[in-house]
């Protein structure tokens, strides 16, 4: 059973915009995908509905082997605990330090604190920013805070990460930092997807390219085996 599930997913905002229209996708374990197309493509609903932030007006969304579409609220922190999300509005703890801002998702995945001082290091260096560990995020480059989100998303281990535009604000040298560091934790076995508007990212990479248009999926390329 694939790892991600959607059967004829639409979602339809409240103001009668649809976003993803009768999309069906399968994404095995431990695949890597691009999720490309223009702005409004429905890229970034797409991945909401995979953390169960929308659920959708019609059609089945199974992630993990939980049917999102009839999960009871008391089951969210599990989904919580499988999957990593970057998000496009990166949003940091603006009071916090980059430790503290790690270490909080750690706490709303139900790890101890007694935890932290080994975890919350081990994510930070996947990210290079161990030297950053005491600043705020209001002393880090838009660049650093990209990193440090991301090493929040990982920092639980996730079977899935999800990341929408994690090489947005970035130059390419680190655009190229923070794609080997999606290829290594893939490599280990976690699931991803990226949305990207890079097409030079995504042409330097033999990966699956799955391209929405309109809130339909309007190309699904899949590289042959090499
Ligand atoms: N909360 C919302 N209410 C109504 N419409 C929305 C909402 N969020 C997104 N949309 C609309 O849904 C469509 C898909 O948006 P989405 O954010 O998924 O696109 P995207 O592919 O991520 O775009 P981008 O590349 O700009 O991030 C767009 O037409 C957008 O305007
Ligand atoms: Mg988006």
């Amino acid at each position: 059973m694939g790892m991600i599930i959607l059967r004829e997913v639409t979602v339809r905002y409240e103001d009668g915009t649809v976003a993803l229209d009768n999309v069906n996708l399968t994404v095995e374990k431990s695949e890597f995908a691009f999720v490309v197309g223009p702005t409004g493509a429905g890229k970034s609903s797409l991945f909401k509905v995979l953390i169960r932030e929308i659920v959708p007006s019609h059609g089945t969304v199974f992630v993990a082997g939980y049917d999102l579409t009839r999960m009871k609220p008391s089951q969210a922190p599990y989904l919580r605990r499988l999957v990593g999300t970057v998000f496009q509005d990166i949003l940091l703890l603006p009071e916090r330090t980059v430790w503290e801002n790690v270490a909080f998702a750690l706490r709303a995945t139900g790890v101890a604190s007694s935890e932290d001082k080994r975890e919350v290091p081990r994510a930070l260096a996947m990210v290079d920013l161990l030297d950053k560990a005491k600043a705020f995020p209001w002393q880090l480059s838009g660049g650093e805070k990209q990193k440090v989100a991301l090493a929040r998303a990982l920092v639980i281990n996730p079977l899935i990460l999800l990341a929408d535009e994690p090489t947005g604000n970035l130059d390419s040298q680190s655009s190229r930092e923070v794609m080997e560091l999606l290829l290594r934790v893939n490599r280990q076995g976690t699931t991803v997807l990226m949305a990207t508007h890079d097409p030079f990212l995504v042409g330097s990479y033999r990966k699956r390219v799955i391209e929405l248009n309109s809130g339909k999926i309007v190309r699904d390329y899949m590289p042959g085996v090499s």
